[in-house]
């Protein structure tokens, strides 16, 4: 059967003449790209894949595609560390040059066997703009870091009996000796659902069923991207972004969403019982995280800060999304939380502290940086609404607003020129139990900020393209508060 062509279906290796050249020149000069984040210098990203510690590194992949600021032919783009924080470009770690994956090397993770990374991914293979099939294949990293794509690839050849072509996104792991592969799928009735391969040996799979998962998701739900599992806090956890859910109170506001499962995996039985699950995190633009095990064996996870099919203001730039920072991950009364990796702290290059008071109305803390942490602790509230405005001038500001009668805490992105995504609402907002004291540590880089809340118990991630003179943080409250103020200026 002839191969099934679109434009956007081409790899880097049929660049055209000072294509790759002229790319790079169209985001040279953009006010945009962050600094300490994972970023491209040109295309497309979206999910991490592969993420590990291997061999003294950390390797993180993801899904790339170059020519254009939208979803074509994927690539695995690599980045490497030996810190977490610097990170190295490394040649393009999977073209999709195979008819196995003739349209696109789709997400994927990894896993140590025997001294070597098998990094499993998706070969994804179109017959028309509608009919798909993928095939599950394997590249395996030597020590040396060559990696070679597995011979007898795929190592999963189509989709199994109930299933539509919608089925990806491998997560490999090991239990009582045996190996186990966890993907997203989409049943014949078009809903969503987790399938199960096993294996002896870590290259020939053998489908064992599908994941009975109490979650009472709606019908809607069509697909079950990304899954990750793994267990932190003696808990079993699973991560999955599904598709098709709709917004139900605070949550699930974007088109794409990421819920958190708490629980107990029986592998055997193939089923996961169920105690708590949440959406994992509450800003814009969060989707397809994957966990690895850090180098003290805790649990790290770095997300696509983006979110499919919503336009971004550095798309006429042709380059578009970056990985969230990493995260250290553990279960708390029953929630799994986020908090900045350890790691992080090497970015500081600069810090000042100073204590604050409002009687009403606001303090401005001096910045004139685009790449900084800001710690806040604000106490003695007899405050009703107040919060923190970040990249604020005249005519902008992402506003963070606690409300303390109605406990909640909201963050507001809709006062900027280059506002964006207002299809989906401009706001995103979470529960939260506001006390005597609230604590707040953002992660900013020119046009992203992280805002963990409270050691991590509710975060936003939130893309914003502030105009260059939009630095300003001021903390505002409608009534008394005090507080303290870190700020540290960041590296890179
Ligand atoms: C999630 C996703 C995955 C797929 C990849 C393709 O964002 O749709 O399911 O493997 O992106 O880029």
């Amino acid at each position: 059967m002839a191969k099934y062509m679109e434009p956007k279906y081409r790899t880097i290796l049929e660049a055209k003449e000072n294509e790759l050249e002229s790319l790079k020149g169209m985001s040279a000069n953009s006010l945009w790209k962050p600094a300490y984040h994972i970023h491209p210098q040109f295309g497309l990203i979206n999910d991490p894949n592969g993420l590990a510690y291997f061999n003294g590194e950390f390797h993180v992949f993801y899904q790339w595609y170059p020519f254009d600021a939208m979803h074509g032919m994927k690539h695995w783009a690599y980045v490497k560390s030996s810190d977490l924080v610097n990170w190295e470009r490394q040649p393009v770690a999977l073209v999709p040059v195979e008819d196995y994956e003739s349209h696109g090397a789709y997400s994927g993770a990894s896993l140590e066997v025997d001294g070597k990374l098998y990094m499993y991914y998706t070969g994804n293979i179109k017959y028309s703009a509608e009919e798909r099939s993928a095939n599950q294949c394997l590249a395996i990293m030597e020590k040396d870091g060559t990696i070679t794509k597995y011979a007898n690839n795929p190592v999963i050849e189509g989709v199994p009996e109930g299933y539509t072509g919608h089925v990806r996104d491998p997560k490999v792991f090991e239990k009582d000796g045996r190996y186990y592969m966890l993907l997203g799928a989409q049943r014949t009735d078009q809903t969503g659902a987790l399938i199960v391969y096993e294996s002896e040996n870590a290259v020939d799979w053998r489908f064992k069923g599908e994941l009975k998962l109490a979650l009472d998701l709606p019908n809607s739900v069509y697909m079950l991207e990304c899954p990750d599992y793994f267990d932190v806090s003696g808990k079993d956890v699973l991560i999955v972004s599904p598709q098709g859910l709709d917004a139900d109170g605070h949550n699930y506001h974007n088109l794409y969403n990421v819920i958190s499962v708490i629980g107990k995996l029986d592998i055997e039985r193939l089923t996961f019982e169920v105690e708590t699950y949440h959406e994992l995190d509450k800003g814009f633009d969060f989707y397809a995280p994957q966990s690895f095990a850090g180098k003290n064996n805790e649990r790290l996870l770095f997300a696509w800060a983006g979110m499919g099919e919503v336009e971004y203001p550095t798309d006429k730039e042709k380059w578009a999304h970056c990985l969230s920072i990493p995260r250290e991950l553990e279960v708390v009364d029953g929630k799994l939380r986020q908090k900045p990796a350890e790691e992080l702290k090497q970015l500081r290059v600069r810090s000042e502290s100073s204590e604050m008071e409002i009687v009403e109305g606001a303090v401005e803390i001096q910045n004139a940086s685009d790449q900084y942490e800001l710690e806040l602790e604000l106490n003695d509230l007899e405050a009703n609404q107040f919060g923190v405005e970040l990249f604020a001038s005249e005519t902008e500001g992402l506003v963070l607003a606690f409300d303390r009668e109605k406990q909640t805490v909201s963050v507001n992105r809709e006062k900027f020129d280059a506002a964006f995504g207002g299809d989906f609402g401009f706001v995103r907002s979470s529960e939260l139990a506001i006390s005597d004291l609230v604590k707040v540590r953002v992660f900013v880089d020119h046009s992203i900020a992280e805002i963990f809340i409270n050691d991590g118990e509710v975060v936003f991630t939130t893309r914003v393209f502030p105009k260059k003179e939009s630095k300003g943080i001021k903390v505002f409250s409608d009534d008394k508060l005090r507080g303290c103020y870190t700020k540290h200026e960041l590296s890179q």
